[in-house]
């Protein structure tokens, strides 16, 4: 168990670029969810940064919470600032990417937090639920540490991200794979007992997620932005490249213009991404 005194007086000059560094069960079974991003994290900050207005629709959904933890918080894109943030972050490559000056960090997962009931104001996470052995029990220890939860996420149904999003509609459809065996958005919801509320992706998003470039596909040819997301590793190499083939191709042949003609006008898409709030 790490108190958070002890996690301030870690973060001293010196320790993991910027951020002070506690290890928690390092080497215990929590640690195994680390191992994607210690193998695929390295290039990480290139493409993945704040999105100033999803940023600012997650600080305020923070309310007037004073002490934050931020968990599976990578290199803290989404950090607030004027706050006493504490980052957990299972794994040591992505811990590295943290700025000087960022938030302390502890290295824990989501399903086994190292602190004691009600210890923050508010606990957050972005872009990472999907990534957690145990969504529900990382999902319930949040709630458990912290008096406000606020997740930002995706809704995974057939009605939500796969359907809506041109890229996994007609490119990729074995993204379904990975989705098997995994709570529904619902379920998370209850878990915690939050209200979920949409979160358009702006057509020039600066964070590089999976959907981010919904409006500029060209991106996806991108060997840069594919590093950025998970999903083309888990896809594996041969599915990655025939889904590059495949969009250049259409790109070339104004297929993907034709298809995707409704999208040129909008400047926010509704693809699902979801904020789960308590
Ligand atoms: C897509 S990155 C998001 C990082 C950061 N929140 C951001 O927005 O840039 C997903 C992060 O979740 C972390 N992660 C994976 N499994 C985890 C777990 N069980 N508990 C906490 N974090 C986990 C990964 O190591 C990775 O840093």
């Amino acid at each position: 168990m790490v108190r958070k005194d002890q996690v301030s007086r870690a973060a001293t000059p010196g320790h993991v670029h910027g951020g002070g560094m506690v290890t928690a069960r390092e080497g215990g079974s929590d640690m195994s969810s680390a191992q994607l991003y210690d193998t695929i994290g390295a290039t990480y900050t290139v493409t993945r940064r704040t999105e100033p207005r999803i940023a600012a629709r997650i600080w305020a959904a923070l309310g007037d919470a004073r002490t934050v933890l931020n968990v599976g918080a990578g290199a803290g894109s989404y950090e607030p600032p004027g706050r006493d943030v504490t980052a957990v972050e299972p794994s040591a490559v992505m811990r590295a990417q943290r700025p000087a000056g960022a938030a302390p960090c502890v290295a824990a997962a989501a399903e086994s937090l190292p602190f004691e009931d009600q210890s923050f104001d508010a606990a957050m996470a972005f872009s990472t639920v999907h990534h957690w052995q145990d969504p529900i029990a990382g999902l319930r220890e949040m709630r458990r540490v912290a008096r406000r939860v606020v997740v930002f996420t995706f809704d995974a149904s057939d009605t939500g991200w796969r359907r809506r999003f041109w890229l996994t509609r007609d490119y990729l459809p074995e993204v379904a794979d990975l989705l098997v065996g995994r709570p529904s958005l619902t379920e998370q919801a209850r878990a915690i007992g939050a209200r979920m509320e949409p979160v358009l992706i702006p057509w020039d998003c600066a964070d590089g997620f999976f959907e981010a470039y919904w409006r500029r596909p060209e991106a996806y040819l991108d060997d840069h932005v594919r590093r950025g997301v998970s999903v083309w590793a888990r896809v594996g190499p041969e599915t990655e490249q025939r889904t590059v083939r495949s969009l250049r191709d259409d790109l070339a042949s104004g297929r993907w213009a034709e298809r995707n003609r409704d999208l040129v006008a909008l400047d926010a898409a509704e693809l699902g991404l979801r904020l789960l709030v308590t």
